[in-house]
């Protein structure tokens, strides 16, 4: 298709302005009059059962209004998330789980009195520590999105055993937790049975229709709002307990209510990217030619509902190889839910699979860039299908070229020890339904109306380049309205398939007004033209090929020896991932990702109290995010790539790749420079020294 200047540009940011001058309301920030403020009592037990409440006392404090429990809370339908069903009886299946919940004229008032209820528990034993070998382990029936939980090619355990040069390791990943800048929040008002929320959400669709179950209400009832998002990282991509609460605490004080949660409460209200094991069982020939690839998962979920981790999936996207496994096995522990973390599964299993591949290129002597590149293969190795395109190969070698490699020997600065590292990277081609309206005024401007999420991406501003192209026009005639689930019905933004997802139907959309409008005469109507489209159908459809982005990262390292202090010291990501549609906020994306990957690899990690039964970390003095001293420079390149079985932009998604391969190029930079292999995250110095000093 032609293409105008408007496609991949890199246009600013449309609310930009509003953002950086403060103007920009996110969903605690609306007053509406009237407004109070409710406040969740976390249990203090980590399993058992509320025998008794006090609330008195905290009724007593001035300006609290109600206290909601299990005995006086609305009545909700049951709800097909179990996180959900919130102060409906007494049962405590974790530490954090809701048990009341305070509403008050002041968020100081709700916090006293959430601070002045007095429960009793009868407790239960409780078990929330993942091991190897664990008794409850099993393998689900499914993993996470109805995926596949095994794959089996050929005979991998046989041709294992055979192979002469062979890899046999485990690798670690932590409970991480998501932290997006804006705790979860949501401000909720009840005006003659309809149901008004402004919500931090990746997508209010979503929102509006698990509301619309749980008060058995029509979702012509209930509007959803979420202009502006302060981030989700998958955190937000499905309705979480305070939009629930702040609807229930609406309905029964018949005032507008925000629940707005502290930083605190977030590690066990909303989700975590759950732990994992991967064992992985490489084979080879000793030219390096893969023979066997396995890879076995085991995760951990909790009570309430099953979560799998998908962490072997990309095991089966990225090698050749005649003989593949990978399995997923669960322990339901009793633990909070974990829930979606940016590359979820292909973030935690790509650290295992890339931190092996090194391994084996060391136990070949070969080149790290080379074995990936020698094991390419021509069809997608789980589902033979093939690629609809793939430019792996392209990525390693231009990220080669502009890193510096083939890498030298590691060097010494005084106490520091500097090396190199690379890791491939995948994420899957993921797209749903959409409707959109695209309509054109008389005053030459058009507008563009679709339920899209603008999380921090951009979304708003991709969204009206996809349309200004599609209509040929300047992209200052181009207005989108987003974030308000009374607009054209959309899917969320997640899985890295938002602006495919949207796009799409805006491309159609404006593809559709260009034919009305060709065939109309005469000036346009006061109330413009319009058009829908709905991508039903053929967004869902399945593909003739196996459809992913690619990239390779490649990490340099100082290892201090002194300290065991790991600091990062470049960062180069090349990707593969379709025609790039901004090239500013795409470069936003990766950087980010890259950053939440340096993160894993360093500093972040959530340790599961033994004790206690909840997270030791709950707030950002503790949960090392990494902070810009941390970051270093990163540079994010792409290989724009023409693929026909896409979408009409011909876009694959972008906001997850970044995380992907960072871990592992940055443990393997860490091995490079000190020898020392480490395999569980996150490398701070306590397991660098003891790694350096048991070498
Ligand atoms: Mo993302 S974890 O797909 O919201």
């Amino acid at each position: 298709m032609a293409r105008t200047a408007a496609l991949g540009a890199p246009a600013e940011r449309r609310e930009g302005l509003e953002k950086v001058t403060g103007t920009a309301r996110y969903a605690a920030e609306h007053p509406l009059p009237g407004r109070v403020h409710a406040r969740a009592v976390p249990a203090c037990v980590a399993r058992g059962r509320i025998t008794g409440m006090d609330t008195g006392p905290a009724r007593a404090v001035p300006g609290v209004l109600t206290v909601l429990t299990h005995e006086n809370a609305p009545r909700l339908a049951e709800p097909e998330d179990a996180t959900l069903a919130l102060l409906q009886d007494s049962e405590v299946p974790h530490r954090g789980w809701c048990v009341a919940l305070v509403v008050a004229e002041t968020p100081e008032a709700a916090r006293a009195a959430a601070a002045a209820v007095r429960i009793t528990y009868d407790t239960a034993d409780h078990d929330v520590v993942l091991t190897p070998g664990h008794p409850s382990t099993h393998e689900p029936e499914e993993a996470n999105g109805g995926q596949p939980t095994r794959c089996r090619r050929g005979d991998p355990e046989s041709a294992f055993a055979a192979a002469p040069v062979r890899v046999d390791v485990t690798y670690r990943t932590p409970p991480l937790h998501n932290h997006p800048m804006e705790p979860h929040a949501s401000t909720a008002h009840w005006d003659r049975g309809r149901l008004t929320v402004h919500t931090s959400s990746q997508g209010t669709g979503d929102v509006r229709r698990v509301l619309a179950g749980l008060f058995a209400l029509p979702v012509d009832r209930i509007t959803v709002r979420a202009e502006h998002v302060g981030g989700g990282f998958g955190s937000k991509g499905s309705p979480r307990p305070d939009v629930v609460l702040a609807a229930m605490a609406a309905r029964y004080t018949g005032r507008p209510v925000t629940l707005a949660y502290p930083r605190r409460h977030l590690p066990t209200v909303v989700g975590h990217r759950a732990p994992t094991l991967s064992r992985l069982r490489l084979g080879a020939t000793a030219d390096g030619r893969l023979t066997a690839l396995l890879h076995d998962v085991t995760t951990h979920t909790s009570p309430v509902r099953s979560f799998v981790e998908v962490a072997g999936t990309t095991s089966g996207v990225m090698y050749a190889t005649p003989n593949l496994s990978f399995v997923h096995h669960v322990v339901p522990l009793d633990v909070p839910s974990p829930s979606w973390m940016r590359a979820p599964g292909e973030a935690t299993g790509m650290y295992a699979l890339e931190s092996a591949m090194d391994e084996l290129a060391g136990e070949l002597g070969m080149d790290p860039v080379e074995l990936r590149i020698r094991n390419e293969p021509d069809r997608e190795p789980a589902g033979g299908l093939p690629f609809s395109s793939r430019h792996l190969v392209e990525c390693l070698r231009e990220g080669a070229r502009r890193f510096g490699w083939p890498r030298g020997a590691r060097r010494a600065e005084g106490p520091l020890l500097i090396g190199t590292g690379v890791a491939a990277a995948t994420y899957p081609v993921m797209v749903s339904p959409c409707t959109a309206t695209a309509e054109a005024r008389p005053d030459g401007t058009y507008l563009i109306r679709v339920n899209a999420s603008d999380i921090g991406t951009g979304a708003r501003t991709v969204l009206a380049q996809i349309a200004a192209d599609a209509l040929g026009t300047p992209l200052d005639r181009v207005r989108t309205e987003i974030g308000d689930s009374d607009l054209p019905e959309a899917p969320v933004a997640g899985g890295s398939s938002g602006t495919a997802s949207w796009g799409w139907a805006v491309h159609e959309a404006c593809a559709r007004l260009l034919d009305r409008l060709a065939g109309h005469t005469g000036p346009l109507p006061e109330r413009g033209i319009g058009v829908r489209a709905d991508t039903s159908g053929r967004a869902d459809a399945g593909s003739t090929h196996a459809r992913h982005a690619f990239g390779a990262h490649f990490a340099e390292v100082a290892v201090d020896t002194v300290t065991g202090e790991v600091r990062v010291r470049r960062l180069l990501g090349v990707y593969a991932a379709g025609h790039i549609l901004n090239s500013r906020t795409a470069r936003s994306q990766f950087v980010g990702g890259m950053t939440m990957g340096l993160g894993m690899a360093l500093t972040e990690g959530s340790t599961v109290d033994a004790a206690f039964g909840d997270f030791a970390e709950a707030d950002l003095a503790s949960y090392h995010i990494p902070v810009h001293a941390d970051v270093p420079d990163i540079e994010a390149h792409w290989i724009d790539e023409d693929d026909p079985y896409l979408n009409p932009m011909g876009s694959k998604g972008i906001g997850e790749i970044g995380v992907v391969g960072t871990p592992a190029a940055i443990g393997n930079a860490v091995h490079h420079a000190t020898g020392a292999r480490l395999r569980t995250l996150p490398l701070t110095p306590d397991r660098v020294l003891t790694a350096l000093t048991e070498r």
